[in-house]
């Protein structure tokens, strides 16, 4: 985009906002995460008490990192990306700070919340109804900040990212709605309107998708806007930028299936989500060469370029964990992967590997932008965050497809006369090593997001840094 209306402002008070909540929110939620892996190795430090209980953090961990770190980087990523490439103001300021407000009110209710018990039990959806209630109107706010943008753009075209930007927005809406339709029995007790298999289905209609649309779809978007913009090159092709688009998501939604196999659900829904989940794989990588491609020409710059390595690295994760997904899809494969630590290791390669660094190479790219500033205070330190970053990473995956796949072989061993080889404790007792292991991994990322912090705040409050509230439009 070579022309810029010079009358154009652009509001980056709220990008900045939620830019400096994606810092916060990853540490909270990264040291609950340091926690609950601290009290699978000495469960002593479960403190009995219930508020510290695992059961209780642990979906605290997994909210705060979703909705409060990965949620915040979405949302300051899209409000940035849909007003530079639409060349547009964003619709309303006023709504676009509500949605600010509100989000942080659904975060601090979870922090309230789940700790004292109160939850819904649906994985990630485990905020009782009123909470559901704010977090729908906030939602729908935002479609509105991000569709109205689209709508009043200048810019004839509507880049690739904001498509990604908005079916993630849209997805999240329908899947919020028809997995939480609940009956109130109290202020903070509801029942699901389904029964049975039925909820199960649909909770993991919305827990899939959850995943691909937002760990996955909203990041594709950053990552078409960030990549290109980082190696200063244009996306490798994009042609397949559409393709990969409509096959994503044309794909993602029917794939739920797979994390009911051998359950009650019926047999030809199961098979339907294996098949969904191998077709995945084809969208999923064309999508991650696609962002790798982009490089051409430019990987000298990995060289010297510590936020384009966050950005590249994380797409490998990517490639990595879409590929593992595909075969834990299949049935057989899934019997030994269900239910062992294993899965959590796919979990995290996407959580950590993807999500969290293409979410820290989004920030450091934004931040001197937001502040008006040339770059960040210290590249160097951006460096040792990368490499605190990527140990972490290896050294909790690694641990959890060892003690993965141990345990679902000892779980199955059996005797010759049929009785089982290894009780469950010994399983147990053989996983604490991994534990271990994973337990210091964590601690490592979570340091990086210590000195991400500390670059952030020492780029912020230099003396050339200016918080502007109406920024002069720029090119896309
Ligand atoms: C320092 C970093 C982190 C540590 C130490 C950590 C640790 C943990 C632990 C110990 C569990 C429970 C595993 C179990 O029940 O056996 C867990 C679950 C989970 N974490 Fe993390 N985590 C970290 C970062 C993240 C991030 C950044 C995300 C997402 C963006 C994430 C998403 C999840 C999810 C979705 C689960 C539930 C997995 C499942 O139910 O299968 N974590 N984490
Ligand atoms: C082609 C893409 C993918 C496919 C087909 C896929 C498939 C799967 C399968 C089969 C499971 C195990 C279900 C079970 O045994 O219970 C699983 C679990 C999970 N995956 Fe993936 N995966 C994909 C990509 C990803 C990515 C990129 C992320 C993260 C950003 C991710 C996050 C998760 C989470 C959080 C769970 C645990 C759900 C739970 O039980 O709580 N997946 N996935």
């Amino acid at each position: 985009m070579s022309t810029v209306n010079a009358d154009l402002t652009y509001n980056y008070k709220v990008v900045r906002q939620f830019a400096i909540m994606t810092v916060v929110w990853g540490i909270v939620g990264m040291s609950l995460g340091v926690i609950i892996a601290s009290q699978l190795v000495w469960p002593q430090l479960n403190l009995d008490l219930p508020w510290t209980h695992f059961g209780r953090l642990r979906p605290l961990h997994t909210n705060a990192v979703i909705f409060g770190f990965g949620g915040s980087a979405l949302f300051a990523t899209s409000y940035y990306v849909v007003q530079r490439t639409c060349q547009a103001r964003l619709f309303s300021d006023g709504l676009a700070a509500f949605t600010f407000w509100g989000w942080q009110a659904v975060l601090v209710a979870a922090v309230i919340t789940l700790p004292l018990g109160l939850t819904s039990t649906k994985e990630y959806a485990e905020l009782e109804w009123p909470i559901d209630l704010l977090i729908l109107v906030t939602w729908v706010s935002y479609a509105i900040v991000f569709f109205g943008t689209i709508m009043k753009r200048s810019a004839p075209h509507i880049y690739v990212a904001n498509w990604f930007y908005g079916a993630f927005i849209i997805t999240v809406a329908v899947l919020h709605i028809g997995n939480n339709l609940a009956l109130p029995a109290s202020l903070f007790k509801s029942y699901s309107a389904y029964a049975g298999v039925t909820d199960a289905m649909m909770q993991w209609w919305w827990g899939h998708n959850a995943v691909g649309f937002f760990l996955t779809a909203g990041f594709l978007g950053m990552m078409y806007y960030f990549v290109p913009k980082q190696a200063n090159r244009p996306v490798y092709s994009y042609r397949l930028s559409i393709v990969h688009f409509w096959a994503l998501i044309a794909t993602y939604v029917w794939a739920g299936g797979h994390h009911l196999h051998y359950s009650a659900l019926p047999d030809w829904a199961q098979t339907a989500g294996m098949i969904m989940s191998l077709i995945l794989l084809a969208p999923s990588w064309g999508g991650m060469i696609n962002g790798m491609m982009t490089l051409s020409g430019a990987w000298h710059k990995l060289r010297t370029d510590p936020i384009l390595r966050f950005l590249v690295v994380s797409l490998s994760f990517y490639g990595m964990s879409t590929f593992e997904g595909p075969m834990m899809a299949i049935k057989t494969v899934n019997a030994l992967s269900h239910n062992t630590d294993w899965t959590i290791g796919h979990v995290h390669s996407g959580a950590l590997g993807w999500v969290a660094m293409i979410s820290i190479g989004a920030i450091y790219h934004l931040i001197p932008k937001l502040w008006g500033i040339k770059e960040m205070y210290s590249i160097s330190l951006i460096n040792v965050h990368f490499w605190l970053a990527t140990v972490g990473t290896v050294l909790y995956i690694v641990a959890m497809w060892v003690n993965g796949i141990m345990q679902g072989l000892m779980w199955r061993a059996v005797n010759e006369d049929g009785t089982l080889t290894y009780s469950f404790v010994q399983a147990l007792e053989a996983s604490w090593p991994g534990y271990l292991v994973r337990f210091i991994g964590g601690v490592i990322f979570l340091s990086g997001m210590l000195v991400m912090a500390w670059n952030v705040w020492m780029t912020i409050r230099q003396k050339d840094a200016v918080a502007a509230d109406n920024v002069a439009a720029q090119p896309a």
